[in-house]
């Protein structure tokens, strides 16, 4: 174990003491050597000299000690030299090794090291070891802070906190071991919080969806066999009506199986080589009926030649179905649905094609394109336009979201159950493609979907 003491130090004050020791001997001979001569030449006694020397030599031996004793002779006398410059604290740069959002306080509760992820959270601007209540606003972990320096505790604590309408964090509040410093780990519990909101939110609102057809059905059932039991004339409206709260059901069941089956699928790449062309036009031509009884005009055009593409077949029809349905259900008597296609030399021309077309609209992207940075890839795009209602600004964000309907607010008599949408986005992510909104109220919507093109060299399975 070291004395304390350095080695240039213990150098200085061997030198130190020396010198003392030298100034001492030539002290003392100098005054005996006056007193021996005064007493040769008679000026005085023996006796005097004698005890003249025996003085001097007490003194300085006096003082001599007195001296040496302020000279670092031991550690515990040795002043520690104050350091001008301050060192990183070694717990500051473990924090910042740390993945996650961490934060010391010292036992006058201020925050004193912190790595920057806490920095980014804190929001310190600039202030140097403010006081923790300055700083955090949840009572939950400041007590939590409080009771840690109080108490000693060694127990890690964890305390949630709420830092916003959507934002959740746990708190780990400990003491590790000996240290003199209480420890806050955050963690971020907003994905988690928000991933089980969805799940449940998804399960609310499809069993919601669920039972409203099957209290409409049983709500006829009952009629039937009771007041209007004999009232055979009713029956047909009752049953047209209970046949069409049937197919709702059955369509939102499919809806659901069919997101379901997406979702399950998506780590695995479409594989098939397809022709965009007959994708639209199988996807279409059921719709050309649906269009004439409406009075709405269906137009199909697209740029000449191939459109070749890796794709899941029965997925890039529902995509075709899933927005021109949309077009037509929000479109009126006179009105024209358009969808285009064709193809792109880049996917961020093929996104211009499919969703930037108005001088002077609102636009979403509601799915970024997964492509490869820095590669030009041809893509094909596709773009549905209605002279529908149009939607509200504040919808845009939202739509692709299950169930989420604009129309709602409207008060719309238009029926769905929001899922067209959630499943054309899913499918255009499970392509690596793109998906986009349009629209000025009043005078219509385009919907675009974009996707990498086929290679030459890519072939199918
Ligand atoms: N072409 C459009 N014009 C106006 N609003 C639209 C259009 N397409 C979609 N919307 C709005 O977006 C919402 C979501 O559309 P989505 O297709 O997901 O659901 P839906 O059509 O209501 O039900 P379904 O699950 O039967 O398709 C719709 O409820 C509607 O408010
Ligand atoms: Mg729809």
């Amino acid at each position: 174990m070291s004395d304390g003491l350095s080695a240039e130090e213990k150098r200085s004050t061997r030198t130190a003491l020396s010198r003392r020791a030298r100034d001492f001997v030539t002290l003392v001979g100098c005054f005996s050597f006056i007193l021996l001569l005064m007493w040769i030449t008679g000026a005085v006694g023996l006796i005097e000299v004698i005890a003249a020397i025996l003085v001097v030599v007490s003194v300085a031996t006096a003082i001599f000690v007195g001296t040496a004793s302020v000279l670092p002779l031991s550690p515990r006398l040795a002043v520690e030299p104050l350091s001008t410059t301050p060192k990183t604290p070694e717990s500051a740069i473990l924090l910042d090794a740390l993945p996650l959002p961490a934060f010391e306080v010292d036992d006058d509760q201020r925050i004193v090291t912190m790595n920057e992820e806490a920095e980014f959270i804190l929001r310190l601007d600039g202030r140097v070891n403010p006081r923790a209540s300055t700083v955090i606003r949840s009572p939950g972990l400041l007590s939590a802070i409080e009771n840690a320096i109080e108490t000693g505790t060694v127990e890690p604590m964890t305390v949630e906190v709420e830092s916003g309408p959507d934002e959740t964090w746990r708190a780990h509040v400990s003491r590790p071991g000996r240290a003199k410093r209480t420890l806050v780990v955050l963690e971020d519990l907003t994905p988690v919080r928000r991933a089980a909101r969805a799940r449940s939110d998804f399960l609310a609102n499809a069993s919601h969806e669920l039972r409203t057809p099957l209290t409409a059905l049983s709500g006829f059932i009952e009629t039937m066999r009771g007041p209007a039991k004999d009232d055979k004339d009713s029956w047909d409206r009752f049953l047209a009506i209970m046949a069409g709260e049937t197919e709702r059901m059955s369509r939102l069941i499919a809806d659901l199986l069919s997101l379901s089956r997406i979702e399950s699928s998506e780590h695995v790449s479409p594989r098939e080589r397809e022709e965009f062309r007959h994708i639209v036009s199988d996807a279409t031509h059921a719709f050309s009926a649906i269009a004439a009884e409406k009075g709405v005009n269906l137009v199909v055009k697209s740029d000449e030649g191939p459109l070749p593409v890796i794709a899941h077949r029965d997925e890039m029809i529902q995509v075709v179905e899933n927005l021109v349905s949309n077009a037509l259900k929000y479109s009126k008597a006179g009105g024209q649905v358009t969808l285009s296609f064709g193809m792109a030399p880049g996917m961020a021309d093929a996104r211009i094609k499919a969703a930037q077309s108005w001088a002077s609209s609102e636009r979403m992207t509601l799915l970024p394109a997964a492509g490869r940075p820095g590669t030009q890839e041809r893509a094909i795009w596709m773009r549905v336009e209605d002279q529908g209602p149009g939607i509200e600004r504040e919808h845009l964000p939202r739509l692709g979201e299950r169930f989420y309907r604009a129309d709602q607010s409207r008060g719309g008599k238009i029926t769905g159950t929001g899922l067209g949408l959630a499943i054309v986005k899913h499918i255009m992510a499970h392509h690596r493609g793109g998906f986009s909104v349009e629209t000025r109220i009043g005078e219509g919507s385009a919907f675009g979907v974009w996707l990498p093109a086929a290679r030459e060299d890519e072939p199918s399975d």
